[in-house]
C-alpha cells in the first residue's frame, strides 16, 4: 500500500500549497496513475514519496515504511526516473545502467548482466554500447527506464515518462510498462488522459494540490452520474435539446453533453433525424476529468 495522511507541501512561506492535505491509500500493485494539469502537484508527490523532499506536514508510507522517518529503507525498495532526468551524453546505455546498479550495491558482474538483460528487454541490445548522445529522444528515455528496471526495486516511480514522445514510441512504452507491472508496482504520472485510461489499474486525480478523486476507472465513472458523452460540432448545433438529466458545456469547437443513457439516446435520435453530425461515446476519463475540474472550479472559485 501507498498511504498518505494529510500530506501537505508548501515550498515557501508565501507560496500556496503545492500539496494540500492529501489523504489516500492505494494498493501497490499493477499501475497507479496520478493525473493532473501542469502545476497540480504530481512531481511534488513523487518527490516526497521517493524521499527526495520532506513534506511540510502530514505523513506518507510505502508498504508500511514511513518515507520521512525511514528514508533509507524506502530507498532500497524503490527506483525513480524523475521528470527532468537526462542521460549523460558521453556515457553508453550499458554504462548508464550498470553504474546505477553498482551504486545500488550489485557486483560488477551482476551489474553488467542485469543491465544487458534489461536493455535487451527494451529492444536496445544493439545500441547498448553506443554513446547516449547519438540516440533519439525516445531511446534516451528508454535508457533511463531500462536502468531502473535493471534494479531489484519492486516499486518504480516514473514522472511523466512519455511527455514529448511520438505516438509510436509512446505505445511501445505502454507495452513495456504493462510487462513491468506484472512483477512490480509502477507509480506513474502523466497529463495524457488516454495514457492513464490505457494503463491504470488505479487512478488519482490531483487538482491544485488536492486529490479530488481516487479509484479504478470503473469507480470514477460511477462517481459522476453520467454514462454518455455527446459532442456536436458548432456548425451542426442548431436547436439544442433542453436537458432533463445531463449537463451541457459550450466549448469553442463543439457543444459537449454529458448525460444518462436514456437521454443520450433521445438526443441522438433527434439529431440523427435532423441529419446532424455528432459523436456519442461512453464517458471517457477525459470527460470525467474535464467534468470534475470544471465542477471543482465552480465550487472553489
Ligand atoms: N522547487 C519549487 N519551489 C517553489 N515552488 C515549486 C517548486 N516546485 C514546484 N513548485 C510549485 O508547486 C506546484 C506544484 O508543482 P509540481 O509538483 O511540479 O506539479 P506538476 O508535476 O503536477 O506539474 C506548482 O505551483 C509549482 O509552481
Ligand atoms: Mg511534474
Amino acid at each position: 500500500m501507498i498511504e498518505c495522511a494529510q500530506l501537505t507541501k508548501r515550498y515557501g512561506r508565501r507560496e500556496r500549497r503545492a500539496l494540500d492535505s492529501v489523504t489516500f491509500s492505494v494498493r501497490s500493485r499493477g499501475i497507479f496513475v496520478l493525473i493532473g494539469r501542469n502545476g497540480s502537484g504530481k512531481t511534488t508527490m513523487v518527490r516526497i514519496l521517493s524521499t527526495e523532499l520532506e513534506p511540510t506536514s502530514g505523513s506518507a508510507s510505502i508498504d508500511g515504511v514511513d518515507v520521512v522517518t525511514s528514508p533509507t529503507d524506502v530507498r532500497e525498495r524503490i527506483a525513480i526516473v524523475p521528470q527532468e532526468a537526462k542521460t549523460v551524453s558521453w556515457m553508453t546505455p550499458m554504462q548508464t545502467a550498470s553504474s546505477y546498479l553498482l551504486w545500488r550495491g550489485f557486483s560488477r558482474a551482476e551489474a553488467k548482466a542485469r543491465s544487458l538483460a534489461s536493455l535487451e528487454k527494451l529492444g536496445m541490445g544493439n545500441s547498448a554500447d553506443s554513446l547516449n548522445r547519438t540516440l533519439s529522444g525516445g531511446m534516451k528515455r528508454k535508457v533511463l527506464v531500462a536502468t531502473v528496471l535493471a534494479s531489484e526495486a519492486d516499486v518504480l516511480f516514473l514522472d511523466e515518462p512519455t511527455t514529448g514522445l511520438d505516438p509510436i514510441s509512446r505505445r511501445e512504452f505502454w507495452s513495456i510498462l504493462r510487462e513491468t507491472a506484472k512483477e512490480r508496482f509502477v507509480f506513474l504520472t502523466t497529463h495524457y488522459l488516454e495514457e492513464a485510461e490505457a494503463l491504470a489499474d488505479d487512478i488519482g486525480i490531483l487538482d491544485r494540490g488536492r486529490l479530488i478523486r481516487i479509484g479504478t476507472l470503473q469507480s470514477l465513472r460511477k462517481s459522476i452520474d453520467y454514462d454518455f458523452s455527446l459532442r456536436i460540432p458548432k456548425d451542426q448545433a442548431v436547436s439544442l435539446p433542453r436537458l432533463r438529466n445531463g449537463e451541457l458545456f459550450d466549448g469553442s469547437e463543439d457543444t459537449h453533453i454529458l448525460t444518462v443513457e436514456d437521454e443520450a439516446y433521445e438526443i441522438s435520435r433527434a439529431l440523427a433525424k435532423e441529419g446532424r453530425r455528432f459523436t456519442i461515446n461512453p464517458v471517457s476519463l477525459e470527460d470525467i476529468f474535464f467534468y470534475l475540474i470544471v465542477k471543482e472550479g465552480e465550487q472553489t472559485g
